[in-house]
């Protein structure tokens, strides 16, 4: 079922299909995944990391990286890492987005949630570990052709993601607004840091990986902003028209936990035009990049809006 009429700019990239170009980048993803979390840390703590991150997830972030790593034909290896490194910080995130303190959730990727599993010391242990793996990542001592400015570059991007100015500043946002209504402005801007940032965040660092202009970087960033407000807009939809089978987590938490959503505020169908408009918007950006190849991340954009779960 999908979320979103199309507009002219969201007719599917000619000779692309996105399935393909997936399954061999998901697969080295998963690959060089299960090798860096690594089970032997103490006292359990590498069970808890492994089963957080591990099977399950579609890996969107991961796919953004390199989609725009490749659209700007950055260096590959940086690439792989980077894409893990945003996985880590975002599988972080929910782990202590599921705990009793915020949204109080007992299943995720179709599982018990991590302190379901394993308890809630270790849960917040776990997130806390997979945040400085993710950043270890990043700074390999003996990487090929990756200088230390491309990897500080990569750490800044995901740190300034990830913190207050991000994602964690947006969850501070969130539980500060429950039983509230934003307006439009606030809950955007709340959208814009929890969830958006990490994912224009994602695409940023693909771009990081190689070498491009100022004007092709800013319709870039353009790009994973739209495309990261159109992620939640439709996170909030599928909370109220999906089910928890197909979403793999609780459907309905947001009316349940009466959380400001694009949903509370608008209404499904808005939010559906909000989030077409967005897709429009993100396919005009990269338009506008001027890069050669874009049909990966055009696709991705697409799925962001179309997708089920
Ligand atoms: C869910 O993200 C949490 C939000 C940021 C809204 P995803 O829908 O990308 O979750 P996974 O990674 O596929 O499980
Ligand atoms: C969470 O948003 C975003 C994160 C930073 C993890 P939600 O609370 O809406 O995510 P879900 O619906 O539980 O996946
Ligand atoms: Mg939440
Ligand atoms: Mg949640
Ligand atoms: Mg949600």
């Amino acid at each position: 079922m999908g979320t979103a009429m199309s507009g002219a700019a969201s007719v599917a990239p000619q000779g692309f299909e996105l399935r393909g170009w997936s399954e061999q980048r998901l697969a080295l993803v998963e690959q060089a995944l299960s090798r860096w979390v690594v089970a032997d840390a103490p006292a359990g703590l590498g069970d808890a990391m492994r089963y957080a991150v591990l099977d399950g997830g579609k890996r969107l972030r991961p796919l953004l990286v390199l989609a725009a790593a490749e659209a700007v034909r950055g260096n590959e290896a940086a690439a792989l890492r980077a894409a893990c490194a945003v996985e880590l910080i975002h599988a972080y995130s929910l782990v202590h987005d599921d705990m009793p303190c915020m949204d109080n959730d007992v299943l995720r990727r179709g599982k018990p949630t991590v302190h379901v599993k394993f308890g809630q010391a270790q849960a917040l242990l776990a997130g806390d570990a997979l945040q400085a793996l993710a950043f270890e990542l990043l700074a390999p001592e003996d990487e090929d052709g990756v200088s230390a400015t491309v990897q500080a570059a990569l750490c800044r991007l995901l740190a300034r993601a990830a913190g207050h100015e991000g994602m964690a500043g947006g969850q501070a946002i969130d539980l500060a607004s429950v039983g509230q209504q934003l307006d439009e402005p606030q809950l955007r801007e709340m959208h814009r840091r929890k969830t958006g940032a990490l994912l224009r965040g994602s695409v940023m660092m693909g771009a990081a990986c190689g070498d491009i202009g100022t004007a092709a970087r800013a319709a870039l960033s353009r790009y994973g902003a739209a495309l990261g407000l159109a992620f939640q807009v439709v996170d909030d939809i599928l909370d109220v028209t999906a089910d928890s089978a197909t979403l793999g987590k609780t459907a309905g938490k947001d009316a349940a936990q009466d959380k400001p959503t694009y949903v509370s505020l608008l209404g499904l169908e808005r939010s559906r035009a909000l989030a077409a408009g967005l897709l429009d918007e993100a396919l005009a950006a990269l338009g506008e990049s001027g890069l050669p190849d874009t049909r990966a991340l055009h696709a991705l954009a697409k799925m962001v809006v179309d997708r089920d779960n």
